[in-house]
């Protein structure tokens, strides 16, 4: 898709040109005040929209009015997931050139433009009927570089979507390992099953060993001279989570293929680092595998010994992804990073509690979880701190290992973080808890069905801060 800044629409010759309307006020353009605003046929309510065919009185041959809703309670979030359902909605009416002359009285050619690519969004590939795709979007009143920059934001988010809605039979570990070794401007080294050993990650191994598919351990490093700090960040990247021994039933299982969703984020993230070169170093891990009830899989009561020495016993083989992490987090400890963040669709309590609203977040630095924080919301992404009073970790403890992998139904969110802190050494932790918003099950805001390429927005903008 082509985003331009433009002058004035005329000159591109739009299929339909895209106004907004806010509640009690009128247009800046004469034909839209008087055929809308003065006959009252559309008032501007927020989320709303009206379609207006213009038979040859206007330079476009249709005008879309996006109802913006009160002027005062207007933000960058509305402006995106409106701009969102225009583009979708001309897509579905086979418009594919679209000028945009909004007054949303601040700068929105980011917003706009990531916008415009999340509601251009489909995964058809293997469709053999391609969904409907507008190809090119005009702005007025908007700065190129700010296009720029969203635009490689929302490239990254389109990889990750792409890559957590492709099925498990093809997003394996080692096409996992193949992408990030073939990415422009990072180094990849790429652990196989014997080296994994060696590094005695015994918690992660224990987790693919019910796989046919073997293990990969991804670690992605982007450099720069004089770094002003190091950042690693980690993606659970289980590529089906069937539950192991301890099956999940059929209806949670269905979207398990996503559970490697912080693992495509983390992907993409390396992917876009050389265009946009911050001066940070920036470490991307990745302890790719299965979790499959195969013959050799693990089982509840075994005993593991993650990479730092603690020792684990299996309560539940579905909690993998803290088993995974844990050692991932044990590696990076050893790196001598300044922070490391987590992302990973690692409790079905954190969706209980949120939803698909929004996600959890926790650590062991309340400045660093702020930040995210708020990088978070800047680009439209909604984070909740998750508490973490040592309560949650009662149900972890054992008889007969240092602790076990789960903690009780209730509070799950919570001790699956306090497990994860057992593994963090020396260095400023955040958790991200990615359940409930990575894969949507129905429309929310400005993403339909599937995966929303969480966590992209919000590390991308922390990152490059
Ligand atoms: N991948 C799941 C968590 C999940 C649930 C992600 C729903 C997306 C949507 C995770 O591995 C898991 O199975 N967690 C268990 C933990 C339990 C056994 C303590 C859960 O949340 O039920
Ligand atoms: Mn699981
Ligand atoms: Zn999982």
């Amino acid at each position: 898709m082509l985003v331009q800044s433009i002058d004035n629409f005329t000159g591109v010759n739009p299929d339909a040109l895209v106004v907004s309307l806010f509640e009690g006020e009128s247009s800046h353009i004469d034909f839209v005040k008087i055929h809308v605003v003065e006959t009252k046929d559309f008032e501007g309510q927020y989320n709303t929209t009206y379609l207006l065919p213009t038979l040859g009185q206007f330079p476009a041959p249709k005008i879309l009015v996006l109802g913006c809703g009160k002027r005062a309670e207007f933000n960058q979030n509305k402006a995106r997931i409106l701009i969102a359902k225009a583009v979708k909605t001309l897509a579905a009416l086979k418009l594919r050139r679209i000028a945009f002359d909004v007054d949303f009285g601040f700068d929105y050619g980011k917003s706009g433009t990531i916008g415009a690519y999340i509601g251009n969004y489909s995964f058809d590939k293997y469709k053999n009927k391609k969904s409907e795709r507008v190809d090119e979007v005009y702005f007025t009143k908007v700065r190129p570089s700010e296009i720029e920059e969203g635009e490689l934001i929302a490239q990254a988010m389109d990889f990750a979507r792409d890559l957590s809605n492709e099925p498990a039979a093809y997003a394996t570990p080692q096409k996992l390992a193949d992408i990030a070794q073939g990415l422009e401007g990072v180094e990849t080294r790429v652990y196989d099953e014997a080296q994994i050993r060696e590094m005695k990650m015994g918690a992660y191994l224990a987790v693919a060993q019910g796989s046919i598919n073997p293990p990969k351990f991804i670690h992605m490093k982007y450099s720069v001279e004089n770094p002003k700090k190091r950042i690693a960040i980690i993606g659970k990247g289980i590529c089906f989570d069937s539950g192991g021994l301890d099956i999940k039933p059929p209806a949670s299982m269905l979207t398990m293929k996503d559970d490697m969703s912080g693992a495509a984020c983390v992907l993409s993230i390396m992917s876009v680092l050389s265009r946009i070169h911050p001066q940070v170093e920036v470490h991307g891990i990745i302890a790719a595998c299965e979790n499959m009830p195969g013959g050799k899989a693990y089982k509840p009561g075994d005993i593991l010994t993650a990479k730092n020495g603690k020792t684990i016993e299996v309560d539940n083989t579905d909690a993998e992804g803290r088993l995974t992490l844990a050692d991932a987090l044990c590696y990076v400890s050893e790196l001598g990073v300044d922070e490391v963040i987590d992302i990973a669709t690692l409790t079905g309590a954190c969706s209980v509690a949120f939803g698909a609203v929004c996600a959890g977040i926790l650590g062991n630095n309340d400045e660093l979880v702020k930040n995210v924080k708020d990088a978070a919301f800047e680009l439209g992404e909604k984070y909740w701190e998750l508490p973490t009073y040592e309560e949650y970790a009662n149900g972890l403890k054992s008889e007969v290992a240092d602790m076990r992998n789960t903690g009780g139904r209730s509070g799950g969110a919570s001790s699956a973080g306090l497990f994860l802190k057992e593994f963090v050494s020396n260095v400023k932790w955040a958790h991200i808890d990615i359940a409930g918003v990575a894969f949507l099950d129905s429309p929310l805001n400005e993403f339909g069905k599937g995966s929303t390429g969480a966590g992209v927005r919000a590390l991308l903008n922390y990152i490059c801060k």
